[in-house]
């Protein structure tokens, strides 16, 4: 049972992540770079739970609990008495390895898990950053984190039988979610179905073939799917949709993988999606 959690990096996953885990009781300490990083992390947290309450699933007493579970701290080295600490960073390997070096050397007890949320970039290369490559382990969210039930554990060709329990044992039975178990390469198994499903969207609209909106309407109402490929990447993030492409491509070298010219000028010029107010589509301004 796990009690006490680090988050590493409190933006649209880490702060579901810390939310989730205070919500289940644990004492969250969640990491970011600077104060105005952290305190956007707070309100990102805050905003989710008031969601909560105005829909009848969180009592307004729980949400001020759930608050007082969670402390935001610009010093990585808060997280050394930690149990698990789940690194949820950007998508960026050389920003990852440079956490989990960090981390072995901050985090004390040898039995400690040190996750990563990375949405593709295979586990063995964040597990060899560390002298403990055994209890290095893939736990990926989806979001939004409070909404979706499903965590992929992710094994490297050195993650322990016990780290892979305990993952496990910590999104089911203390989180109550879903779990799949993955083999350890790029996109893991949600994102390597998805993300050439996002790309052949991205493609189809700047083809010039359909409009975004009968993209999306295609697919909402014609398969059932709760959103389009294009609001959906507006909601990942069209920087982490291009990063993970990035890492699928690099792994597999197929041109399905590759992120079209189109997605790449929209991350350069910062239309980046429902976090920055506008990517296929506009969106009114909020912190998560
Ligand atoms: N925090 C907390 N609660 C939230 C929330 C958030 N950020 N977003 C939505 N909710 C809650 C709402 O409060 C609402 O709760 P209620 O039913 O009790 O009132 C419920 O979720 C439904 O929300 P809405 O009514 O506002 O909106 P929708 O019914 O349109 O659902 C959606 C919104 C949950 C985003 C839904 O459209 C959906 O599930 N879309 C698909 C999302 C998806 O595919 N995510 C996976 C992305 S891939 C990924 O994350 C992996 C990464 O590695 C790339």
């Amino acid at each position: 049972m796990i009690t006490r959690v680090g988050v590493v990096g409190c933006g649209l996953m880490g702060s579901g992540i810390a939310e989730v885990c205070a919500r289940a009781g644990m004492d969250v300490i969640a990491y970011e770079v600077n104060g105005s990083a952290a305190a956007a992390g707070t309100r990102r947290i805050e905003a989710s739970l008031a969601r909560a309450v105005k829909s009848g699933k969180l009592a307004e007493a729980a949400k001020e609990e759930t608050m007082g579970r969670i402390r935001l701290t610009t010093d990585l080295g808060d997280l050394g008495d930690r149990e698990l600490v789940m690194e949820a960073i950007v998508e960026d390997e050389a920003a990852k390895v440079d956490v989990f070096a960090r981390l072995d050397k901050i985090v004390a007890s040898p039995d400690a898990l040190l996750a990563s949320n990375t949405s593709s970039i295979p586990i063995m290369k964040l597990a060899m950053a560390t002298d403990r490559p055994a209890q290095v382990v893939g736990i990926h969210f989806f979001n939004p984190v409070p909404v979706l039930h499903l965590v992929e554990v992710v094994n490297s060709l050195l993650t322990s039988e016990p780290t892979t329990t305990a993952a496990r044992r910590f999104a089911e039975d203390q989180l109550g979610k879903r779990v799949i178990l993955s083999k350890d390469r790029a996109g893991f198994i949600v994102n390597a179905l998805l993300i050439p499903y996002i790309l052949s969207a991205v493609r189809m609209f700047e083809s010039g073939f359909a409009t975004a909106e009968d993209i999306d309407n295609g697919m909402v109402e014609g398969c059932a799917h709760p959103m389009g490929p294009l609001a959906l990447a507006d909601l990942i993030g069209l920087d982490t949709t291009q990063a993970v492409a990035q890492s699928l491509y690099e792994e597999f070298k197929e041109p399905l993988y590759a992120p079209p010219p189109l997605l790449s000028r929209m991350v350069e010029a910062g239309l980046l999606g429902r976090k920055a107010g506008q990517g296929f589509y506009g969106y009114r301004r909020s912190a998560g």
